[in-house]
């Protein structure tokens, strides 16, 4: 008998270049993850067509159609509830959830950063990583909590930094592996060999590089102007 495929709700706010990489790794019958939905906070987000052309249901919960930020989770919790989402992937979802949603969805709420954290939290990450010298940089997926971009750790992946490298060039080769990263990463918390425990996150059942991409095996740069135009 085959095992249930998880239910997956992903939550955007621009074009979708990530939930796209979900999309396509969803794709494939034996992924042991399906998109059931996409919710943007912005009725305009580009990524909202590209998932409507691929059949996946979409909606809009927007700040501005709800009296505050506690009726707008709330919302979103109740329409995560009625999809019967059991993992919620954030893909580049520019709000930060309240303590009671993060609370409610601990465990199976995950997000992706593109920074090698707990190094370069928050915005502008790739510039940061310039002015700051390293040599190489990345992307995290972890476990939501109340703490922007602060919780447990699935899995990391690296890009070298190169001399002539500026915030774009650093970013596209990021998120180049973003969209390995994140089909990884998913599936990691679908199979239920990444959980979040006592806060922390423990893998069972992976290889030593099981949750990590290295500049080895993944250095596909994306290029941004073709993303710029990515609509269906
Ligand atoms: C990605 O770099 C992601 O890591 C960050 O926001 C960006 C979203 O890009 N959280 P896209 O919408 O997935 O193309």
């Amino acid at each position: 008998m085959s095992i249930a495929r998880k239910r997956v709700v992903v939550l955007i706010s621009g074009r979708g270049s990530n939930m796209n990489a979900l999309i396509e790794a969803t794709g494939d019958p034996a992924y042991p993850a399906e998109i059931v939905g996409v919710i943007a906070d912005k009725a305009d987000a580009k990524g909202l067509s590209v998932a409507a052309a691929r059949a996946i249901e979409t909606m809009a919960i927007t700040r501005a159609d709800h009296a505050d930020k506690a009726a707008m989770d709330e919302a979103l919790d109740a329409k995560l509830t009625e999809l019967r989402a059991d993992i919620v992937c954030l893909a580049g979802y520019m709000r930060l959830l309240s303590p009671a949603f993060t609370e409610k969805w601990a465990g199976r709420l995950i997000n992706i950063h593109p920074s090698l954290l707990p190094l370069f939290k928050g915005l502008d990450t790739h510039e940061r990583a310039l002015q700051a010298g390293m040599r190489i940089h990345g992307c995290s997926v972890h476990f939501v909590t109340a703490e922007m971009d602060g919780g447990p750790i699935i899995a990391q992946a690296a890009v070298p930094i190169l001399p002539d490298d500026d915030p774009d060039t650093l970013g596209a080769r990021v998120l180049g592996v973003e969209h390995q990263l994140y089909p990884l990463a998913l599936r990691l918390v679908a199979e239920g060999k990444a959980r979040m425990e006592n806060g922390r996150a423990v893998l069972s059942g992976v290889s030593a590089e099981g949750s990590l991409l290295s500049p080895g095996s993944a250095s596909e740069a994306v290029d941004i102007e073709s993303l710029a135009r990515m609509t269906p």
